[in-house]
């Protein structure tokens, strides 16, 4: 909208520029045609005084009016006659006389001769104020008017003409085209500015982006601790389990204790390595990866979770599926949080259960992740990938995000759906040529 206003000023000034020029050049011009008109018209009333001048009782009519067809007559006069005057005579013709001779003009023919006469709206010639002849029609106000008396001196007439201006030839075309370039500008202009706008968003959006990396990481180091916390308390457990078995004579039975134990331990410290690639952004290799082993791994670091939960794991995975690349942490990482809330969404179920199957095409595998329990809600399904979404009172929101990330970075996808009378659904994606960042 302003646009369009700034468009019609610019045409406006820009036309109005032009017209006013045009119209004083036009006015140029015309001053020119009456300057012009003038002077002939001086000329040739200068003519009729030689001509009385010069004329005699033995001049031939005929070859005077050849000469001046505005001389329509001419007759001698008695002395007694007031000499030097002018008598209008009506419908454009006047008397002048001589001493001698009297001329009966005719300003019509005359003003008939003269080219310039034709340029003009309305041509008055007046006398004392008296109106010999009017060309063109009543008098009426034109837009541009010129006087100027004629210098003779037996007819010192007042020459009047008036014209309008040619608005045909006004530069409409130019115009046109300063109208059309305004638009050009201003289009381009837009342009320009739009585009840098979009820069400018570009720039901001990478600063915010490097702002939100900070802000998670705050957040992961929460999420860390906390998830730290689920390991220690089983090693501590398996500890306390292995000291007492081994107060009581049983030693044979510690060392499964201890392999859980280091499996914890191996946990932390993959997801402190994990936590430091997270905020140095290192350059991650991939490697092969078989999705068998890390869901083992997965169930047995949550195998606590799952025996409170009561959770029957059912492992639909095929033998034969072929090896990913990617960061095995990640994928870890990936299964450790879908499982767990798939755990924690049946906390109050008899009956819970976890199912995970694959199938691979030649381009990459696609896993299923279902659950027994109640599924997610409608708020839920949408947001469930945002950081911060959580409908679980001690939840941090940030486990499907972290999850959705890692699938991202490795070229994969992953959506969610409810599965009527089971619960939730998770599919995920993953192409087998995932380039490493
Ligand atoms: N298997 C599931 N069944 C039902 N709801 C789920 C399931 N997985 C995720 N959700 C919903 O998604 C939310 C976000 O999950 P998540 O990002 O892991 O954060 P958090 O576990 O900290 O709440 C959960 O609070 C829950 O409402
Ligand atoms: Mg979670």
């Amino acid at each position: 909208m302003l646009k369009v206003g700034i468009w019609l000023l610019l045409s406006l000034l820009s036309g109005s520029g032009l017209i006013i020029y045009a119209l004083q050049q036009q006015y140029e011009e015309q001053s020119i045609d009456f300057r012009i008109l003038h002077r002939d018209i001086t000329v040739k009333l200068a003519q009729h005084e030689t001509i009385l001048s010069l004329l005699s009782v033995t001049s031939d009519p005929s070859v005077i009016q050849e000469k001046f067809p505005q001389i329509l007559a001419w007759k001698p006069l008695p002395s007694a006659a007031a000499p030097h005057t002018l008598l209008p005579a009506g419908k454009g013709t006047y008397w002048l006389n001589d001493q001698h001779f009297a001329l009966l003009i005719d300003l019509n023919v005359l003003l008939a001769e003269l080219p310039q006469s034709h340029y003009f709206r309305h041509i008055r010639l007046s006398w004392q104020n008296a109106e010999l002849i009017e060309l063109g029609g009543r008098w009426q106000p034109a837009y541009w008017q010129w006087d100027k008396e004629v210098a003779s001196a037996l007819q010192p007439f007042e020459l009047s003409a008036s014209r309008d201006p040619d608005w045909a030839r006004l530069p409409w075309l130019l115009m046109l085209l300063a109208s059309l370039g305004w638009a050009g500008i201003i289009y381009f202009v837009s342009q320009y500015r739009v585009q840098k706008r979009q820069r400018n968003i570009a720039v901001l959006r990478e600063h915010f982006s490097e702002l939100t990396r900070l802000n998670a990481m705050g957040e992961i180091t929460t999420g860390i601790v906390h998830e730290l916390n689920q390991p220690l308390t089983a090693i501590l457990s398996y500890n306390q389990a292995a000291l007492r078995l081994l107060n009581q004579q049983q030693a044979h039975k510690v060392p499964p204790l201890l392999d859980a134990a280091v499996i914890q331990i191996k946990r932390i410290s993959a997801l402190l390595l994990q936590f430091r690639q997270k905020l140095t952004h290192d350059r991650v290799v991939f490697q092969a990866v078989n999705l068998g082993e890390i869901w083992s791994r997965v169930t047995m670091l949550l195998e606590n979770e799952i025996q409170s939960g009561r959770v029957n794991v059912i492992n639909r995975l095929p033998a034969t599926l072929p090896p990913l690349r990617a960061e095995p942490l990640w994928i870890e990482q990936i299964f450790h949080n879908i499982l767990t809330n798939a755990i924690q969404a049946q906390q109050h179920q008899a009956a819970s259960w976890v199912a995970i199957s694959a199938v691979a095409s030649e381009q990459g595998i696609t896993l299923q992740l279902k659950d027994g329990g109640p599924g997610l809600s409608e708020q839920a399904l949408q947001q469930v990938f945002m950081p911060f979404f959580t409908t679980r009172p001690d939840g941090l929101g940030l486990g499907m995000a972290l999850a959705e990330t890692l699938i991202h970075r490795l070229g994969g996808s992953i959506k969610v759906e409810n599965i009527a009378g089971q619960g939730a659904c998770f599919t995920l994606w993953f192409p087998f040529n995932a380039q490493e960042e």
